[in-house]
């Protein structure tokens, strides 16, 4: 998969891009994440991205031009297209349901917006689709695309050391994750349930079903 993203801040990835899974699925070409600042397809003596609203208000708007140069530009760098997602409080809410879609995709380019939002010809333009986070307002979409870059990349097979482990947790069959646990069997006076210890097989997985059902009927939202 290649993943493009279009941001203002490209120095804000490198960390995140650097560390565990999403830097071993990069290594081993799982990945290839490239990142484009929108800055370097402005025009002028200030390379400008954003101005005020027209019909005045608060705060600036990121300019179609320099998004839809940058687009192009990396829209033609590949021979595969890329399907264009802004980061925006204004899109769907991301659940794992769209997570395993974009996983699908061969290529996926994320625009990343600052300021009061984008010029609405961006999304026209592009026919991109828009994504949350959640219902809450972050400084920029960043964050936002490194959350989505990052659940999305786990599922890309071989991304994960144990290939099961993608399989087995929460929201992929709806359910939330079973309590686990790990040594030592007493901690702080709390001992591991003894079905775990019991190495009956069948009754840890019922075990298992059932602890999954109760969290889940706890925290509806989860059933996405
Ligand atoms: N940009 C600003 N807030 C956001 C959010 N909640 N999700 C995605 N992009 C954003």
């Amino acid at each position: 998969m290649r993943i493009d993203v279009l941001t203002l801040f490209p120095e804000m990835f490198e960390s995140p891009l650097a560390y565990s899974i999403l830097k071993r699925a990069q290594d081993e070409k799982i990945v290839k994440i490239v990142l484009s600042n929108i800055r370097d397809f402005a025009e002028g003596k200030y390379n400008k991205v954003d101005d005020k609203p027209y019909g005045g208000g608060p705060g600036m708007v990121m300019m179609p031009g320099p998004v839809f140069e940058c687009f192009e530009h990396v829209q033609a760098q590949s021979a595969e297209a890329g399907k264009a997602i802004l980061l925006s409080p204004q899109g769907e809410r991301l659940n794992q349901q769209i997570v395993r879609r974009l996983s699908s995709q061969k290529r996926l380019i994320l625009i990343a917006g600052r300021y009061e939002g984008f010029d609405e010809r961006i999304r026209i333009g592009l026919d991109a689709e828009q994504i949350s986070i959640g219902d809450y307002v972050l400084s920029g979409g960043e964050l936002a695309a490194m959350v989505l870059i990052d659940a999305v990349v786990r599922l890309l097979e071989g991304a994960l050391g144990d290939a099961d482990s993608a399989l087995d947790e929460s929201f992929t069959d709806g359910l939330l994750e079973y309590p686990q646990y790990t040594r030592p069997e007493v901690f702080c006076q709390m001992k591991v349930p003894d079905v775990l210890l019991s190495g009956d097989h069948a009754k840890i997985a019922e075990w298992r079903k059932k602890q999954s059902l109760e969290r889940t009927k706890k925290k509806p939202a989860g059933l996405t």
